[in-house]
């Protein structure tokens, strides 16, 4: 056993850890882009369908609550046989 031992030895742990990291944020790392594509593509979906124009409190008084968006509406009309009411 040298003197450098120690370090050197410390070094190569430093080493398997981050390999070690790499590897396992690799296997997250294709679910989470499968989820990004589906929530593109929901967003495009709902800006496409103008879901936010009847789901966002106050957009039928020409101020919409982007905070709130699709948050549901204040103007309660309904579609028969669709929600509680
Ligand atoms: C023209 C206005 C309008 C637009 C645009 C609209 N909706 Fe709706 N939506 C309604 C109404 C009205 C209801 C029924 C509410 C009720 O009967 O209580 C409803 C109900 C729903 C429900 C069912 C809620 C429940 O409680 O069962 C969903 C889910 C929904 N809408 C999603 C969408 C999506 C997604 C889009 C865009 C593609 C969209 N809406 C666009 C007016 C609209």
């Amino acid at each position: 056993m040298g003197p450098n031992n120690g370090r050197r030895g410390a070094a190569r742990k430093g080493v398997l850890l981050i390999v070690g990291a790499l590897a396992i944020s690799s296997l997250f790392a294709a679910p989470a882009r499968t989820e990004d594509a589906q929530l593109v593509r929901g967003k495009y979906l709902v800006t496409f369908g103008g879901c936010t124009d009847c789901h966002t409190p106050g957009h039928f008084f020409g101020k919409p609550d982007t905070a709130r968006l699709l948050a549901g509406s204040d103007v309660g009309f309904a579609i028969p046989g669709l929600g509680g009411s």
